[in-house]
């Protein structure tokens, strides 16, 4: 890939039909490039080079990205390339509303058409936080030029009085103690002010980390880049390392296609499991793959969860560690060592070298951490697909971070229509729930939500919590945090809200869960479920008008990747470069 006989030539540089012609428009380039202070020298004949940055005042985990473009710039400027900023949106997991799954397509858009409308030969894109990294990079596979990844790095431990504490994770564990009556107010104030004690994303095994190991594993990241966290100076170091190398990415014309083939996603698929990732992952990579032209689905993550076990133990499927233990254990680069035997280690990465180069001399440090294959902490993959009569499109379940008595469970359903009724039944302690019961929320789906949002670890009644029980069987349509736990059944598909079979279940139906056997169902007759199905109506519209409007036309379903119809890349004709 580093062969210089194909290297470019500064006149085939894309961003030189904007500089290049002697034109009254390429004038008007020039000049007001001159205007901002930068004299032709500057730009002329170097690869302008996009930083897209989703750093925000509201945007907790790219904090530093306000200080690390500069880093990214100087690495730039020190290859010879040209930096310029473009600041896109920040999508912060924890501040936008309802969801920042509503946007993560936004964000694609919005990279795509950044880098396909402005005079850039290649792109560094700075995110980290959940739904940045897939956003950005569905983007910049679609535009398809040369690009290059910086995860944001993961947060430092959590602390609250000598005790470490996970993002998510804790939050959830210390409500529900909270609520069962066994820590105090006080208690819960400083776990509050604890649990997020430095910039960067989650740092449990959260949809962050899973993403940007993804990132990495199909090899869109400098070789361990993405378990560095976020307040190492090594981070600092990968930043102007990414600002160098994208610069020869781009007289190389090491675009993302290129890297991200079918194998690069079987790979992602693999690490992913042993990482013990998100379930959030699934909806993405699918995404991403049909961006990349490969047809990714459902069946792929079944085959890589028989296969692959998981052996980063980082909560929430390990029990103890953080991605902070992570990196000290040797990172992904680490993990990656050990499991080398399901990767295609031939797969080319934007370091230049394959990924078998990126990981030849990785160690482990520490193998209660990354664990080797032959002692996992758990025998499978951390994701399971489901089909039934309740999810004839699949559905996901964690087995790993769930109570396993509820592997193989049939119990009586309670339907919720809304997450506010559900929410209001939770916290009453006469209504009638029981350890069986399969708590079930409806409309919370890619339409129905709208925007799929993190529902799906539906709260544990405090009437269960009182009798000391933490597990219980749920069911939805909706997504769940990569930082949450429990049997939790989600990404129903299709969706209820667009009458899928959830749709028709009913309070008191027995709903059977068999993870071994890899299905759900609903014990309801099929001359049942036909009467139940004429008398369905759906339910009202979510958006009359709007972005909203357009997502609810245009959103698949989830075990499609949740794309919209028409960025995907089989769709239609291409889009034509602008006419300068
Ligand atoms: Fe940003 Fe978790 S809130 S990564
Ligand atoms: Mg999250």
């Amino acid at each position: 890939m580093s062969d210089t006989s194909r290297r470019k030539q500064p006149e085939e540089l894309r961003s030189r039909r904007w500089f290049g012609p002697a034109d009254l428009r390429s004038f008007g380039h020039r000049s007001r490039a001159m205007q901002m202070g930068y004299a032709p020298e500057e730009w002329q004949g170097r690869p302008v080079i996009a930083i897209v940055n989703t750093w925000s005042d509201l945007q907790p985990c790219h904090v530093h990205f306000k200080t690390r473009v500069e880093d990214v710039k100087r690495g730039i400027l020190m290859a010879g390339g040209f930096p310029v900023e473009l600041p896109a949106l920040s999508l912060s997991e924890s501040f936008v509303k309802p969801t920042t799954m509503l946007y993560r397509n936004m964000l694609a858009m919005e990279t795509e058409e950044l880098l396909r409308s402005h005079p850039v030969d290649g792109a560094v894109l700075m995110g980290g936080c959940d739904k940045t990294t897939p956003g950005l990079l569905l983007g910049a596979t679609s535009m398809d030029i040369p690009a290059i990844f910086i995860p944001a790095g993961p947060m430092l431990r959590g602390n609250w009085g000598g005790k470490t504490l996970g993002s998510g994770s804790d939050s959830w564990k210390y409500w529900d103690e909270l609520r069962a009556g066994t820590i105090t107010q006080q208690d819960w104030l400083g776990v509050e002010a604890g649990i997020a004690r430095s910039y960067g994303t989650c740092m449990t095994m959260g949809t962050a980390s899973t993403m940007t190991a993804i990132a990495e594993a199909v090899g869109m990241v400098l070789p361990g880049g993405s378990s560095i966290p976020a307040a190492d100076s090594g981070h600092i170091r990968l930043c102007s390392e990414s600002g160098r190398r994208i610069v020869d990415m781009v007289w190389d014309d090491v675009t993302p296609r290129r890297i991200q083939t079918r194998a690069a996603f079987l790979n992602a698929i693999n690490v992913a499991m042993a990482m013990g990732c998100s379930t959030n992952a699934i909806i993405h990579l699918i995404a991403m793959a049909r961006r990349a032209g490969h047809e990714i689905g459902l069946d792929d993550f079944e085959r890589a969860s028989r296969k692959v076990p998981v052996i980063g133990n980082v909560r929430p499927s390990g029990k103890t560690y953080l991605m902070e233990d992570f990196y000290y254990a040797g990172g992904i680069r680490g993990l990656m060592a050990t499991m080398a035997e399901h990767l295609d280690l031939s797969c080319m990465t934007v370091s230049g070298r394959t990924v078998g180069e990126n990981i030849a001399g990785a160690k482990v440090y520490n193998d209660d951490v990354i664990r080797p294959l032959s002692n996992p902490i758990y025998g499978e993959g951390s994701l399971a697909v489901l089909k039934g009569n309740l999810a004839p499109d699949g559905c996901v379940i964690k087995p790993a971070a769930m109570d396993q008595k509820f592997l193989k469970h049939a119990g009586p359903a309670v339907v919720f229509d809304d997450y506010p009724s559900m929410k209001k039944a939770v916290d009453d302690e006469s209504y009638p729930f029981t350890p069986d019961t399969v708590m079930v929320l409806r409309n919370a789906g890619p339409q129905g939500g709208p925007g799929m949002p993190e529902w799906g670890m539906l709260p544990m009644p405090k009437r269960l919590l009182k009798e000391g029980h933490r597990d219980m069987l749920r069911m939805s349509d909706a997504r769940m945090s990569g930082t949450s736990y429990g049997a939790c059944v989600l990404h129903v598909a299709p969706e209820s809200y667009i009458g899928g079979p959830l749709a028709l279940l009913r309070t008191g139906d027995i709903v059977e869960i068999n993870v071994d056997a890899r299905s759900i169902t609903m014990r309801v007759g099929e001359e049942e479920l036909a009467r139940r199905r004429a008398a369905w109506v759906k339910p009202p519209a979510r958006f009359e008008r709007g972005y909203g409007f357009a997502f609810t036309k245009h959103i698949q379903q989830a075990n499609e990747g949740c794309d919209f119809d028409f960025l995907r890349t089989d769709f239609g004709a291409p889009v034509p470069e602008p006419v300068i």
